[in-house]
């Protein structure tokens, strides 16, 4: 068990820059583009930002860091690297089981926002959805989302595409891809900013975004932000326990993680600069979710010089960042399936593929024929991003941290975050040890009653 039959050498990132790429490329997903500039601009701007800072810090970094640290010393996946860490018939395996079926909840959702993203490219490249007319715009959004056939198409292409890379490898398909389009994300991203800032109202914009407003913050956004450091990581299911299973000996974790989250960051703040200041030159609500990127954008695209090619651009480089993230979170089941369970890593990935397909057709079927079919007062797409977000994340979040603190234990994390011994960082291994043990499971703790409505 835990091992495959095959005597094979195990798969792993083979630079320091396609790490890099791996793991950058799994924290920037859709959460940047709209999540975080809409957040930050109704949360009081600099004043969020700070706070989201130190969540990021505290919660969001130690349980990368120790994700990272746990796969890379078990070389496994999340259920085998949490069964040979912990204590002969302890039952911290189940953190990994969790984590897998929070994959699949997340994946069914993300999926299907995706492939209204991956729809887009089509609809942009055509000049279809392109229209002054927010109402028109609209109307060519919910035409997309009500219609299930498109809905399912667009899924099952975003499928195939991630299920194709998947079947190159580790370092031959996800470390490959996300090492070319990490930069190009990057390129597109900066090239929009510039464009942006010479609008008219690109001081509003950035005002909005930027200037502090300590009157909105409140403990609710305390809580958003931390809850937004979380998701925006990919800490919680053993994304990172798998990522890590394939980073090299030598790799310096600390500073890995360290580096994603600021280019993690620069890519959210870049979003925030490239939309914001074309949203206040025509005058638009700066709202959030898929009614800014959906409704908004278009009708803001079609008022610019050369807005049909901006537009394409958008939405390309959305379709850059949502690949990234859907790669690192497909991964987690593939490699339990093939370790694990011994499948073959095509037949482990047609698996998964096919389950995300059937639980996602629930999810991307929600706007049109599920429409009514509800659970708890919520649809199949609000039921699985809830239970993903609300419950499975946060609860693994504060298992992984007590785990590694309490039970891995101090002396063991340190040895295995210094190299061996190789880097001196027994400073902030100890620090970080503190905010395992008892930091940040508190903070997630009570981010976690606030979303399930208990404080
Ligand atoms: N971090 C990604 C985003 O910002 C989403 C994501 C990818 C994720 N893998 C994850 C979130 C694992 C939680 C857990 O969109």
């Amino acid at each position: 068990m835990g091992t495959s039959a095959t005597p094979e050498k195990r798969e792993g990132f083979s630079s320091t820059l396609g790490v890099l790429a791996a793991t950058l490329g799994s924290a920037v997903g859709l959460g940047n583009i709209w999540k975080f500039p809409a957040l930050t601009g109704e949360n009081g701007g600099a004043g969020f930002l700070l706070i989201y800072l130190c969540a990021t810090l505290l919660v969001g970094l130690p349980v990368m860091i120790a994700e990272l640290t746990l796969g890379r010393t078990a070389r496994a996946n999340p259920i085998a690297a949490l069964k040979t860490m912990s204590p002969p018939g302890h039952a911290w395996w189940l953190v990994g089981f969790m984590g897998m079926l929070a994959a699949f909840l997340i994946m069914s959702f993300y999926s299907a926002v995706v492939a209204w993203v991956f729809a887009y490219v089509w609809k942009s490249l055509e000049g279809s959805a392109l229209s002054s007319d927010p109402v028109v715009t609209e109307a060519a959004f919910n035409s997309l989302v009500s219609s299930p056939w498109q809905s399912l198409l667009w899924q099952w292409v975003v499928l195939a595409l991630i299920g194709g890379i998947l079947l190159k490898g580790v370092s031959g398909g996800i470390e490959a891809v996300t090492k070319r389009l990490m930069p190009l994300l990057f390129v597109l991203l900066a090239g929009l900013c510039v464009f942006s800032l010479t609008l008219d109202e690109a001081a509003a914009g950035l005002a909005f975004l930027f200037s502090p407003d300590f009157a909105k913050v409140d403990s609710s956004v305390v809580l958003t932000a931390v809850g937004l450091a979380f998701f925006k990581m990919s800490v919680g299911m053993g994304t990172m326990i798998t990522y890590g299973s394939y980073f090299r000996s030598d790799q310096n974790i600390p500073l890995t993680a360290g580096r994603v989250m600021c280019a993690d960051l620069a890519v959210s703040l870049l979003a925030g600069i490239a939309i914001f200041p074309a949203v206040f030159t025509f005058g638009f609500e700066p709202s959030a979710g898929p009614a800014l990127v959906f409704i908004t954008l278009p009708a803001v695209f079609s008022q610019l010089p050369f807005g049909h090619g901006l537009m394409v651009v958008f939405f390309v480089l959305t379709s850059i960042a949502a690949i990234g993230a859907m790669l690192s979170l497909l991964e987690v089941p593939v490699l339990i399936l093939h370790e694990r369970f011994g499948l073959k890593r095509p037949q482990a990935i047609l698996a998964c593929v096919i389950m995300v397909a059937a639980l996602g057709a629930a999810c991307a079927l929600s706007a049109s024929v599920l429409a009514d079919f509800k659970l708890m007062g919520r649809t199949m797409f609000g039921l699985a991003d809830f239970v993903s977000s609300n419950l499975l994340l946060p609860l693994g979040g504060i298992l992984i941290a007590l785990f590694t603190g309490w039970v891995w234990g101090r002396d063991r994390f340190t040895r295995a975050l210094s190299n061996d011994g190789a880097l001196g960082n027994a400073r902030l291994a100890s620090l970080l040890v503190i905010l395992l043990k008892y930091v940040s499971p508190v903070l997630i703790l009570i981010v976690m009653l606030q979303g399930l409505g208990y404080l």
